[in-house]
């Protein structure tokens, strides 16, 4: 690989690459290093220690790759490990570094898509037991009602390809009635977990034409390019040679590979990564 200061993407798995192609459409002059714990995941279900510990060894993975800047595309290690990486693990040693989560910019931006004043957030049971929607949300937007849902199965489904089959319709139809049987009243639905918009089709299959799904990449996208714009000492350190290079901790690259040629529409050959 050539020597390349490039944007870091993190996520569990594949779902980040939902994030990662709008960031990479918005701005597609810099270099990027996408990592997915594939192997590691789904992160959703696993204790506040063992998700700090998994994200914390990717984000090193990715400094170690020369990458000045991380974006955690993903809402539980966003949830879960972002500020104790922030607060307590990154000063002193790398000063120079950044790592950005996709809850804030989200946070910022929802309640500008509700008229009814009501969102519903669906995500994975560490992320909606955190509460960071929910916390963060009022910061902006103190009027609005939140209502969380967790969704724990739909990640496994996506890691292991059921996202498209029959079979998941039972689990998208489950939660999201749970959801909606709590108020008659959400007119927007918020993707809250990187993964979740591989089911976007079938969510929306599910639900009447009131209420609409908001996915989070081009909000992330956008706050990204702001972010750059307002920090030229991050900004700077980035190269801009518009190359994308895939690692995958899954000894199986060949079916990451096919998900990110997918998303990507151009052939992606990843590279496995051990992380231990
Ligand atoms: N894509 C992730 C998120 O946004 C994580 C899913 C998981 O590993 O459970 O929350």
């Amino acid at each position: 690989m050539q020597a390349t200061s490039p944007i870091g993407i993190f996520d569990s798995g594949i779902g980040g690459l939902t994030v990662f192609r709008s960031i990479a459409g918005q701005l597609p002059q810099y270099d990027y290093i996408y990592l997915g714990d594939n192997s590691r995941a789904p992160y959703g279900n696993r204790s506040f220690k063992t998700i700090h510990q998994y994200t914390w060894e990717c984000v090193q993975w990715l400094f170690e790759q020369g990458c000045p800047l991380v974006i955690l595309a993903c809402n539980t290690a966003s949830a879960k490990a972002l500020r104790t990486i922030q607060q307590r693990d990154m000063p002193g040693r790398y000063n120079d570094k950044r790592v950005l989560g996709v809850i804030r910019p989200t946070a910022e931006v929802i309640g500008n898509y509700t008229k009814t004043g009501n969102i519903g957030v669906l995500g994975t049971k560490g992320t909606v037991q955190s509460e960071s929607y929910a916390i963060e949300i009022a910061k902006f937007f103190p009027e609005v009602q939140v209502y969380q849902q967790a969704c724990p199965l739909w990640v496994p489904l996506i890691e292991n390809g059921e996202y498209d089959k029959p079979g998941a319709d039972y689990y998208v139809k489950q939660y999201l009635d749970e959801l909606l049987s709590r108020s008659a009243d959400i007119d927007t639905l918020l993707l809250a977990c990187t993964h979740y918009p591989l089911l976007q089709d079938k969510i929306k299959a599910h639900l009447p034409e009131s209420i609409q799904v908001v996915a989070q990449g081009d909000i992330v996208a956008a706050s990204l390019q702001d972010y750059l714009h307002r920090h030229p000492e991050i900004n700077d350190q980035i190269t801009r040679n518009g190359t994308r290079h895939f690692f995958t901790s899954s000894d199986d690259t060949a079916d990451f590979d096919q998900h990110a040629s997918m998303f990507f529409s151009a052939p992606v050959k990843s590279e496995y990564v051990s992380l231990k």
